[in-house]
């Protein structure tokens, strides 16, 4: 048995969203080491190439394309540059996001929109684009979050765009599985990354880090592997659900949350 080749991305082309930081540039990064080549998309074009730099460095292949996946002409033109440009697309990962963390009372129909654009539609226009060019053997994978799992105060609007990329990724799975594309989710536990680190800025731009530790420690405390994930923990497992190794895998969703919540 030849496991390179089963979990090896030889030959395929992907594209990741946010892969400017974070779990999304990990992604990038094993998705370019397994052999793919790999279109970092990021509303941070910066990010975004400083996560290519990365990727060659490991002697991966990898470009860098500035795009906000709230725009679904952007997208399709992600998409459908992918293809004319790399010639095909075998691997989606919708994972750009954003938190906005507030009591559902308050939260602002603006800042609503926002985080419904930027993280649940996102996912229905890469989707769509994607379903227009992918050839059968291809995967879509979808970043969620634990949250989808749990309610919990000023994270609502939040959990409202994962549990509905949930219903998303299900609903794509059956409906693409005939032509032979897989949609499944990773959800990753509590990471740190700039989503996680953001919370813990100060008025004045400062980052408190004993706050940060604490709340770090808090939610290793409460899984019951007793850690917290990394981002290389989810793109692991969007590697297996990209490649070969996860051919009978549809409209599932991988918890990365060292067993914090299952299902
Ligand atoms: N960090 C966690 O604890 C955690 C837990 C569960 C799920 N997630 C999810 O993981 C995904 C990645 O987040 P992260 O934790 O790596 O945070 P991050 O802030 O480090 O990375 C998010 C990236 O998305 C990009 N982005 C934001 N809005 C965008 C837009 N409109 N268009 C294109 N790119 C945009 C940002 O520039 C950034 O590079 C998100 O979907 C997030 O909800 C994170």
């Amino acid at each position: 048995m030849d496991l390179v080749q089963v979990f090896g991305m030889t030959g395929k082309v992907a594209v990741v969203t946010g892969a400017g930081s974070g779990i999304g540039r990990a992604v990038a990064e094993v998705l370019g080491a397994a052999g793919a080549r790999v279109v970092v998309a990021d509303l941070d074009g910066e990010g975004a190439e400083a996560t290519v730099a990365g990727v060659e460095k490991d002697g991966g292949q990898a470009v860098a394309r500035q795009v906000d996946v709230a725009d679904p002409a952007a997208v399709e033109a992600l998409v459908d540059g992918t293809v004319s440009g790399l010639g095909r697309l075998d691997v989606l990962v919708n994972n750009a996001g954003i938190m906005i963390r507030r009591p559902l009372a308050e939260v602002s129909p603006d800042e609503f929109d926002r985080v419904l654009s930027v993280n649940l539609k996102s996912i229905l226009y890469g989707c769509q684009a994607a379903a227009r060019v992918m050839r059968p053997g291809s995967s879509i994978v979808n970043t969620l979050s634990t949250i989808i799992d749990f309610a919990t105060p000023g994270t609502g609007s939040y959990a409202a765009t994962k549990k509905g990329g949930e219903a998303l990724t299900r609903t794509f799975a059956v409906e693409l599985g005939p032509r032979g594309i897989r949609v499944n989710g990773v959800a990753p536990g509590w990471t740190d990354t700039g989503i996680t680190r953001q919370r813990h800025v100060d008025a004045a731009g400062g980052f408190q880090q004993s706050g940060f530790d604490e709340l770090a420690g808090r939610m290793a405390t409460a899984a019951p592997l007793g850690r917290i994930a990394e981002p290389v923990d989810s793109a692991h497992a969007v590697l297996y659900l990209a490649s070969e190794a996860g051919r009978c895998v549809t409209g599932h969703v991988i918890r990365v949350n060292g067993g914090a919540s299952m299902a």
